[in-house]
């Protein structure tokens, strides 16, 4: 018999983990229900009964407990497997490999909350079903209605109710009726329908592989016909590609400048030759080489493999942007999003506090801007009336605003963008799922600025080469205060200053754009963020030749600077205000007393500069 019950780390759960991806399907499912209701025991015992176990496992495991004067587990089975694995590679939870002659399974037995959200959405586990196991004697427990909404919440449709232990009812078709009657119920109150209900008993092994004498009143399949019963979903590869960026790597020959674009590929498929756009920044460049770990380079790759590409134009792209192809459905770029969160944090989500979201590979922070409506995952119960904050356990309907645009799905068009964890405190407490993208006060620019780095046209010379040339990295420098501050004489002083330090840098007058750039449209109100997109586009530009930029303008509330942001780069725009204290709700990067401008505001300003990774060089 050849080994095929084994606890995998993620990497080995990748297509070519010795399995043969063309010769079997697969299926990922996941194993949830209450503490201690037996979900261990049916994997072990599953296990066991299709001969996927290594040869001598079973034996041992019992030998062990003979030894130890321990009644003998199938739990213990799994306990087994994952310790032999687990040495040097760290395991959150189970995953089990075993197959039939329809498809390979991998399942993961998810023992809490925080484990299972953790692999649905960090995508460890892609579980297009699950098995959701019930104590006949004790019955539904308010984690068995959790996770069956949080099953349904993440769509997951396919699940089959193990109703357990049997054996300790004696096999009474009264408690499975009664068991299926209750949860039914609680399961139709938010539209979901379990595939079946079936009986079984995971310490004797009836109806998991094999059909139960005892249980001959119950008509339909075993636990394994349950399972080759399922459809897989819709396959990946065959959806819109997306592939959020690892990392961007060297490569360390003598003189080659290219790069690697890392990441696991989330759907779809791509190849050499395809060209493909970058979100949230829109850049956009076409596929060189595909390069796969420990392989041969390849032409195509597809769902689901960890890969890397070289790109034909020196553009830069970072970690947290999400790849797609041109001619498919684009990701959605904002900073807000509505969506549905499920709570498990120690204290409670609240209005107010920053958070971190993560999503794909990016990492936003956020705070909560409205929350719709709260539902207890287990009572069902809701209060629609302004909540708040979200208590543990808790699903609720909620707006996001992060602090930084972000690239995503919605989890109908592609559950793995559009799914999320959110981090407190260092600690994932919840996790959810994208429902819709909402609009902006930014997005009338963002557009342009997708559309125009889409056709951007890169010159030969990389941004890291004119950095390493000139010893600095473009920054554009917004000096901005009440109309007394004396701004424009503290910029030249400064942009002289830097000039004489041997920096490249540059003092944009506004008047030079308004008057030029600018000279198609009147000086008034209406067309101030028309005037300041314009004076973003003119730095962008600047900035790409790799120059430090230097500009003033009088009075910027946020408003103005975000679309400076959004059109000049959101990571290369500083904001300075000079004056005793601001007086609009501009959040800035240094305030710069009038007082202190006189006395050492170039200093100050250097040190910005300096701070903000500009300059790197002593002074
Ligand atoms: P956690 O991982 O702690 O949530 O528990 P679990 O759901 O994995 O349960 P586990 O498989 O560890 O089983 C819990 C206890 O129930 C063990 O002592 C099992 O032997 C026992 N048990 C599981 N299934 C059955 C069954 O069908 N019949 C009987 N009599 N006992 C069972
Ligand atoms: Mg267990």
């Amino acid at each position: 018999m050849t080994p095929s019950a084994t606890v995998l780390s993620r990497a080995e759960t990748a297509p070519d983990s010795g399995v043969n991806p063309a010769a079997a399907e697969r299926m990922h499912l996941v194993v949830t229900g209450h503490v201690d209701h037996g979900k261990s025991t049916i994997l072990g015992r599953l296990l066991a009964d299709t001969g996927s176990l290594p040869e001598g496992k079973l034996d041992a495991v019992r030998m062990t407990c003979e030894r130890n004067a321990k009644p003998f587990e199938f739990a213990f089975l799994l306990d087994a497997l994952k310790d032999e694995q687990a040495q040097g590679i760290t395991i959150d939870s189970a995953r089990v490999f075993f197959k039939t002659p329809r498809r390979h399974y991998v399942i993961l037995d998810a023992p809490g909350h925080i484990e299972f959200l953790k692999n649905m959405i960090t995508g460890a586990s892609r579980a297009e079903a699950a098995l959701l196991v019930i104590d006949a004697q004790e019955g539904v427990r308010e984690n068995s209605r959790r996770h069956g909404f949080m099953l349904s919440m993440l769509g997951i449709g396919q699940i089959a109710v193990l109703v357990n232990k049997m054996d300790l009812v004696e096999y009474s078709q009264t408690v499975f009726d009664r068991i299926v009657a209750e949860y039914g119920q609680f399961l139709s109150r938010f539209g979901a329908t379990p595939v079946w209900f079936i009986p079984v008993s995971g310490v004797t092994g009836e109806n998991l592989a094999a059909p139960a004498p005892n249980l001959s009143w119950y008509r339909g399949p075993t636990v394994l016909d349950a399972l080759e019963g399922f459809e897989n979903r819709q396959p990946l590869t065959s959806t819109a590609f997306r592939m959020p960026v690892q990392g961007v790597y060297k490569f360390t020959q003598h003189n080659d400048t290219r790069r690697i674009v890392a990441g696991t590929v989330e759907s779809g498929r791509i190849a050499a030759g395809d060209e493909v756009i970058f979100y949230p920044s829109g850049k956009k460049s076409r596929v060189e080489r595909i390069e796969g770990f420990n392989r041969p380079p390849a032409t195509a790759a597809a769902a689901e493999e960890a890969i890397g590409f070289t790109l034909t134009d020196q553009i830069y792209v970072g970690r947290g942007e999400i790849a797609a192809k041109t001619g498919q459905p684009k990701p959605h770029v904002t900073t807000r999003m509505k969506v549905s969160v499920f709570w498990l944090g120690k204290s409670p989500l609240v209005m107010r506090k920053e958070y971190l979201l993560k999503l794909g590979t990016g990492r936003v922070p956020f705070r909560l801007e409205q929350i719709h409506r709260v539902i207890d995952a287990s009572e069902l119960s809701i209060s629609e009336a302004r909540a708040t904050q979200v208590q543990r356990h808790e699903v609720a309907e909620c707006t996001l605003a992060l602090g930084k645009p972000l690239a995503f799905d919605t989890a109908d068009q592609c559950p793995s963008t559009g799914r999320f964890v959110i981090v407190d405190n260092f600690e994932i407490s919840g996790g959810g799922i994208v429902r819709e993208a909402l609009p902006d006060k930014q997005a009338w620019v963002r557009e342009k600025v997708l559309n125009r780095n889409y056709k951007w046209e890169p010159g030969g010379v990389s941004a890291e080469r004119r950095a390493e040339r000139y010893s600095q990295k473009p920054v554009l420098l917004v000096i901005t205060g009440d109309k007394d501050a004396d701004r424009k004489r503290l910029a030249r002083e400064l942009e002289v200053r830097l000039f004489d330090d041997g920096r490249h840098v540059y003092f944009l007058g506004i008047g030079n754009v308004l008057y030029g750039v600018d000279a198609d449209i009147e000086r008034t109100g209406v067309n101030r963020l028309e005037h300041l997109r314009r004076l973003g586009e003119v730095a962008n530009i600047l900035l790409d030749a790799g120059l430090i930029v230097i500009a003033t303008a009088e009075g910027l509330t946020q408003e103005d600077i975000d679309v400076i942001r959004t059109s000049g780069g959101s990571d290369r725009v500083v904001a300075v205000w000079l004056g005793d204290r601001t007086t609009t709700d501009l959040s800035c990067d240094l305030l710069l007393t009038q007082q202190d401008a006189e006395t050492d505001g170039v200093t100050q300003l250097k040190s910005l500069l300096h701070d903000c990774g500009a300059i790197f060089k002593p002074w």
